[in-house]
């Protein structure tokens, strides 16, 4: 994957119903506050392919060829990379993208896809500043999903989904961070990290301080 030059591009990870988008949008208005430019934005896109997947691949009953998966995700991200993540990277904006490549390789890795090859169909797609693991165990977040498909089957795949996870913690691609503290400590947390990031060390009291009331308001 290709490296942009300007702007931080932070990204989101974690398996179904762990906080992402909570986490996503506590960092997004936290990061404001503290006087950042932010974009907010997810995978899938709101391009034309990524309407499509939520459609032809997430709204249906039966899951679609894992490989024509693979490949739709692939082409989402690469559109989604050139007509939003780029562009706001160049303006040197802070980009918060709510899942990207590595729910590729997580997902359609655990449904058995060789993750060499989905690795190369996303080549272009660049490589986040910071990637976050919203870590919590597949048995919690079972709890917080609201609908419940066939419990063994979620169960065995997000165990797989998060052992692939955990890998790319381990080989330093993704950080963890816990993520079955509370909603405000996951948030500190998630903000600690991101401000060590984007080196603003001297700012990061008066950003803490917004977080604060930024996690309290919710
Ligand atoms: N730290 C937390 N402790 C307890 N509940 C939480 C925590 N974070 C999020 N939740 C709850 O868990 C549910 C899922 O959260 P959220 O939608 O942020 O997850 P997600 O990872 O974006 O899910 P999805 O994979 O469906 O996009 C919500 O009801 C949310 O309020
Ligand atoms: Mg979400």
């Amino acid at each position: 994957m290709a490296r942009g030059k300007h702007g931080v591009f932070v990204c989101i990870e974690g398996i179904d119903a762990s906080g992402k988008t909570t986490q996503a949008r506590l960092l997004v208005k936290s990061l404001r506050r503290g006087g950042f430019d932010v974009v907010y934005t997810t995978e899938p896109s709101r391009g034309e392919v990524g309407r499509f997947i939520r459609r032809y691949v997430l709204q249906r009953k039966k899951r679609v060829p894992i490989v024509v998966e693979a490949l739709l995700f692939a082409v989402d991200r690469d559109e989604h990379v050139e007509n939003v993540i780029k562009p706001a990277l160049e303006k040197g904006k802070i980009v918060v993208c709510d899942r990207y490549v590595y729910s590729s390789l997580a997902y359609q890795g655990a449904a058995g896809l060789d993750q060499t090859w989905i690795g190369q169909i996303n080549r272009l797609a660049l490589t986040p500043d910071l990637s976050l693991l919203i870590d919590v165990p597949p048995e919690v977040v079972l709890k917080r999903m609201k609908r419940k498909r066939s419990v063994m089957e979620t169960l065995r795949n997000q165990r797989r989904v998060r052992d692939i996870y955990m890998g790319m913690v381990k080989q330093g691609r993704l950080v963890r961070v816990d993520g079955t503290q509370t909603v405000e400590q996951v948030a500190s947390n998630v903000l600690t990290l991101v401000l060590r990031k984007i080196e603003v060390r001297t700012e990061v009291k008066g950003c803490a301080d917004a977080s604060e009331s930024t996690v309290s308001a919710v």
